[in-house]
């Protein structure tokens, strides 16, 4: 008889190479992972328990794709388990269970305009569908890329969107003034006139999204950050003309089994470690009042 795998047993993962991200108190690191055995196969926009064996076990989104061949999960240290993987170095072993979750659809979104709208550490998720996209390219329409935060060196993946900028529509944004950004119209985003070429702004995201005013024909908008910056950007998407069913979001609540046992998850009948994390915006809305 072949026994079941127990799934609340990590498998043992080799770290193949570390990259900082942002530096500070809440500095940011991706970690590329392989097991070191078994296959690993994933969608955009599911996500990972990654454990620091001795200190516990988190959960990241997976923020690359499948076409890479490659899991890479990016870390903000805010704690324990976070801590310890910033510590970590090439050639250290990491304990993953995974994949978990939902993901995004990306298969029907094929010939649509994909517009991702993140904000901190929430581009992780995005990044999947962006690399799922690049790699894809000839099978989707345009592709808009906001990734905002509060000030130019808590970007993350600055290097590989700045690289973009070439040949995609991508607009990077800060919080607060920097030499070189070009500052939004304050109080009405909308009016803003932003020079030709122009791609870094000064601006919350939300704003940023009410001037760079994505259209809604055809597309569909996924946005991932803080709840109050998704708040503002579903309002200011709503505003532009998109339908809610055209909105993609993930929920972040507390995790523990990651698998739809432990009850810790649920909003309702609804486990978001299971069932999501990625939500379409019509679904979210008719969840319980305790969300
Ligand atoms: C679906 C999902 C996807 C996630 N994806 C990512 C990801 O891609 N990258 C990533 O860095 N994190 C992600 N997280 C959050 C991550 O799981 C937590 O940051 C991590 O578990 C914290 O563990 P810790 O032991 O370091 O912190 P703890 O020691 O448990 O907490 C230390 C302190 O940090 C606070 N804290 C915990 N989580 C956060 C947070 N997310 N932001 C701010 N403060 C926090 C706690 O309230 C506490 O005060 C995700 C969470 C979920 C549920
Ligand atoms: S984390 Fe245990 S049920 Fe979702």
């Amino acid at each position: 008889m072949v026994e079941a795998e127990n799934p609340y047993i990590p498998k043992p993962a080799v770290i193949e190479k570390v990259i900082p991200e942002t530096e500070g108190e809440r500095a940011i690191k991706t970690f590329r992972v392989r097991p070191i055995d078994g296959e690993f196969n994933f969608v955009p926009g599911q996500t990972l328990m990654v454990s620091a064996f001795g200190k516990g076990e988190s959960m990241f989104a997976i923020s690359t794709s499948p076409t890479r061949n490659s899991i890479e999960f990016t870390v903000m240290r805010v704690g324990r388990v976070t801590t310890a993987l910033h510590q970590m170095k090439k050639g250290d072993i990491v304990g993953i269970r995974g994949p978990l979750g939902n993901g995004f659809p990306v298969e029907g979104w094929e010939g649509k305009n994909v517009v991702l709208i993140g904000g901190g550490i929430g581009f992780a998720p995005l990044r999947s569908i962006l690399h799922y996209i690049l790699d894809n390219r000839e099978k989707y329409g345009k592709l808009i890329v906001i990734n905002g935060a509060r000030t130019s060196r808590d970007l993350v993946y600055l290097n590989e969107l700045e690289r973009l900028m070439d040949s995609e529509d991508v607009w990077l944004s800060v919080d607060r003034d920097e030499e070189g950004w070009f500052k939004l119209n304050w109080d009405k985003p909308d009016e803003s006139e932003i020079p030709e070429g122009v791609r870094k702004l000064v601006g919350f995201v939300p704003m940023v999204v009410a001037a760079v005013k994505p259209s809604p024909d055809n597309s569909v908008a996924v946005t991932c950050g803080p709840p109050i910056m998704i708040k503002y950007v579903i309002e200011n998407l709503l505003k532009l003309g998109f339908r809610e069913e055209q909105i993609y979001t993930t929920l972040e609540n507390k995790m523990k089994c990651g698998i739809g046992k432990c009850g810790r998850c649920n909003i309702g009948s609804v486990y978001v470690c299971k069932d999501g994390p990625v939500f379409r915006y019509d679904f979210i809305k008719q969840l319980p009042p305790d969300f």
